[in-house]
């Protein structure tokens, strides 16, 4: 049994109720969603990890906040105290709210990219390579090869491989307009990113003319394993690990649905002015006016109170601890997880706990399915279904939401798991019977092979 004890950060106030159906309920409601858990009802969901994205709990204090979000269209003192959150965490001067992360994204690639232009970055989240292929450029993942091997104990497995972003520089097939890092990497399992990587990614970048731009959305829970992991920065505040990271960039794109601490929102900030209003004028076009960018003001206050919260270091070890506790107890019971955890998440190797099922047959789709049935668990798929044959791993991610679940919530997790372990050879691979394109994942539709 692992060491459980670390301090929590909160006590619960306010509780919302759950249910687990039964058994064959489950198995019928899986079968009726064509096996793909984005199309259930979340009534039907036990413990929903299929997210930590705007479905963490708010504090009190971002609750007070909300009574007294200015609901101005133009101006909103809301606003002004977002602003000058943003600026104080982040450096960036000129700050552009917006209804969600990928609204960022929208308005950044639209504006920055041209046909044919070549995006870099340690990894892409699906939303953001789909919006870099809309505006007609190319997502390049240059992960370091150590974050393709699932059992590596490494610190910092987020890492871009500096060797490879070089060369692409170097030699590039298109114009390079802008360089992403983002921190922690999703798609690399939620692994974090080191400031000395950061800052060589930087000095890289800077070298060759091209601004780096964060995409920050776990921008707090990286610091934290800098401070933990990183040489030198063991009694830093991640308030100042924060900001000599965004010192090293010149803008980001974030969703405040994560390390925001907020319900939905995001932001756009930046160093460049001309950038900026290029930026603002196609976000008053898709997102509303700048000074609300597609949010309620009441958003506005809350996402400013989130944002500091989401600095606290007993917060951040209570996060971070929660996860860990998670990914050591599978590991504890056999369940291949992908090592060490991720900050937001546990990811498992489908692959290698259904080893009967081909690639092409979904092991990771297959795996979530299995875990519904049988403990009405909600996780996702991190691999063929959501990036095609250009997946490198079958993963299943299991997403904790901020301050919302307790342990006995991830025990009944780490049960269900348990179960599918014990009965993995009966589990049926998938074909897909509906759903294309770089978001297929969300609305896809399989059936079991027989
Ligand atoms: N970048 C990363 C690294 C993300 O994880 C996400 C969202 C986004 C951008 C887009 O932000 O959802 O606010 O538009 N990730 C969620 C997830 C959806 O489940 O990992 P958004």
């Amino acid at each position: 049994m692992t060491n459980a004890l670390w301090p929590k950060a909160y006590r619960i106030k306010v509780v919302e109720p759950i249910r687990l159906p039964e058994r064959e309920e489950r198995e019928k409601l899986l079968r009726e969603a064509g096996y793909n858990v984005f199309n259930l009802a979340s009534d039907d969901v036990y413990v929903d990890l299929l997210t930590d994205s705007g479905t963490g709990a708010m504090s009190q204090a971002q609750w007070a906040a909300l009574m007294e979000g200015d609901e101005s269209y133009a101006g909103s003192r809301s606003f002004a105290r977002f602003r000058e959150v943003v600026q104080g965490i982040t450096g960036f001067p000129y700050v552009l709210p917006t209804h969600q992360g990928r609204g960022a994204e929208h308005v950044l690639f639209s504006t920055l990219l041209q046909p044919g232009d070549v995006v870099p970055s340690n990894a892409h989240f699906d939303t953001t390579r789909a919006h870099i292929l809309a505006s007609g450029g190319k997502p390049v993942d240059l992960p370091i090869p150590d974050a393709l091997d699932p059992d590596l104990d490494r610190p910092f497995k987020g890492d871009i491989d500096l060797a490879a972003l070089e060369a692409l520089l170097r030699n590039p097939p298109g114009r390079i307009p802008v360089v992403m890092l983002t921190v922690t990497n999703n798609t690399s399992a939620g692994q974090p990113v080191s400031l000395q990587n950061v800052r060589a990614a930087s000095a890289l970048a800077r070298a060759y003319g091209v601004p780096l731009f964060l995409d920050a959305c776990r921008y707090a829970e990286n610091c934290f394993f800098v401070r933990e992991r990183e040489r030198g920065y063991g009694s830093a505040e991640p308030r100042e690990i924060a900001a000599e990271l965004f010192s090293l960039a010149d803008g980001c794109t974030m969703s405040a649905k994560k390390d925001g601490l907020g319900n939905i929102g995001g932001f756009l900030a930046m160093r460049d002015r001309l950038l900026y209003g290029r930026c603002r004028e196609k976000l008053i076009l898709v997102e509303g006016f700048s000074t609300y960018g597609g949010l309620a003001g009441r958003d506005l206050a809350a996402i400013a109170v989130g944002l500091d919260e989401a600095l606290d270091l007993g917060y951040l070890r209570d996060r971070i601890g929660q996860v860990r506790w998670l990914g050591e107890r599978l590991r504890e019971e056999g369940i291949p997880v992908y090592w060490p955890p991720g900050g937001h998440a546990v990811y498992v190797n489908a692959e290698r706990l259904l080893p009967h099922i081909p690639r092409d047959a979904f092991p990771g789709q297959a795996l979530v399915g299995a875990i519904y049935v049988e403990g009405g668990v909600r996780a996702v798929e991190v691999g063929s279904a959501m990036m095609g044959p250009e997946a490198r791993l079958e993963l299943v991610r299991l997403a904790i939401p901020r301050r919302t679940y307790t342990q006995e919530h991830l025990a009944a997790v780490v049960e269900a798991l348990g179960r599918v372990r014990d009965k993995a050879d009966t589990v049926p691979g998938l074909r897909l019977v509906e759903g294309e394109g770089p978001l297929r994942h969300f609305v896809a539709r399989f059936e079991p092979i027989a």
